[in-house]
């Protein structure tokens, strides 16, 4: 068992220490200057500010598995789109209107450290740059229609098919009692489709990927992306505010459609467990360099924030 294996302490994740300094680069020259307005300063304050950074490690392992050509800037780029789009989603999440939330990232929410029209207009700032950022890519290894693909995959998941549907969806069931196959679609669509976006993303720059392959990795993320939002909502819970840096019992207290509140918090864990457990399975099977994106999968279930 995956939590086994934590009390033995027998993952090892100090290469995940060495990506996100990496990653933190990435993201800072994707941003406009700090200090040029209210904006920008919001901007920095949402972003560079100690998220786990999954979707760009994800990005970043996977690019490692599939040994790719092309530019080291190219995988940088792809990365840093998916944390921006990620961190502009929180920012909109934690808004009155949404989940109310004073506490992000262990810093005050953007709309409380400045004020509500600055967090949307930060978000706002944010979604497009993360795709403007897929546009600057330089890169003779990629071809013109790859990199189009690419900006596709990105804009279709947080958009009216992915992510914001999935909030949408999200805000809808509060108060009500939904099935647990419409929480794993809210799931999917809030949270899932951006991982998925990560690596379906990096599946298209490896030439004469077999297609088999392909829908393994689509498998491998689909999994990954419902345990991650499993645990999240299970952390909601029993975590401890300090470190998740943002508050607990949020979604009890809005009344959210959630896994706990929907089979309890231990058939949750096991949910969670068991898409772990199956996520690794495949990744396992699979022909590539895949030992640390299975280090990364193992780290979604036994994370404490
Ligand atoms: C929180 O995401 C919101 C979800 C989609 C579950 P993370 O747990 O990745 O938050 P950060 O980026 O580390 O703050
Ligand atoms: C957020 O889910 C999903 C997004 C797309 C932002 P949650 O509302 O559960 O995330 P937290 O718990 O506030 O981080
Ligand atoms: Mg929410
Ligand atoms: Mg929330
Ligand atoms: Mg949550």
């Amino acid at each position: 068992m995956i939590t086994k294996e934590k009390e033995e302490n027998s993952i090892n994740l100090s290469f995940l220490e060495n990506n996100l300094k990496r990653i933190n680069q990435a993201i800072l020259e994707a941003l406009p200057p700090k200090n040029l307005s209210k904006i920008s300063k919001a901007i920095h304050y949402s972003v560079l500010n100690g998220g786990k950074r999954v979707r760009p490690q994800l990005v970043l392992l996977m690019a490692e598995s599939l040994n790719l050509e092309v530019k080291q800037k190219t995988i940088d780029l792809m990365a840093a789109s998916g944390e921006l789009i990620h961190s502009y989603s929180l920012i909109h999440d934690d808004l009155p209107s949404m989940d109310d939330d004073d506490y992000r990232r262990g810093q005050l929410s953007c709309h409380k450290k400045f004020d509500e029209a600055t967090a949307i207009l930060a978000g706002d700032a944010i979604q497009p740059l993360a795709l403007e950022i897929l546009t600057t890519i330089d890169d003779k290894k990629l071809r013109p229609e790859s990199k189009l693909k690419i900006i596709n995959l990105f804009a279709k998941a947080c958009g009216p098919r992915g992510m914001v549907e999935g909030q949408s969806r999200d805000l809808e069931a509060e108060g009500k009692v939904i099935s647990v196959e419409e929480l794993d679609e809210i799931h999917h669509l809030k949270t899932g489709k951006l991982i998925e976006a990560c690596v379906e993303s990096i599946c298209i720059l490896k030439e004469n990927l077999p297609d088999q392959h392909l829908k393994a990795f689509l498998n491998f993320a689909k999994k990954f992306g419902l345990a991650f939002q499993i645990k999240d909502d299970i952390l909601d819970v029993i975590g401890d505010e300090k470190i998740m840096g943002k508050p607990k019992n949020s979604d009890f207290r809005l009344k959210k459609a959630s896994y706990p509140a929907i089979i309890g918090i231990e058939a949750s864990q096991e949910r969670a467990e068991i898409l772990c457990s199956e996520a690794l399975e495949i990744l396992t099977k699979l022909p590539y360099k895949t030992e640390r994106l299975i280090e990364l999968s193992k780290f979604i279930i036994l994370r404490d924030k």
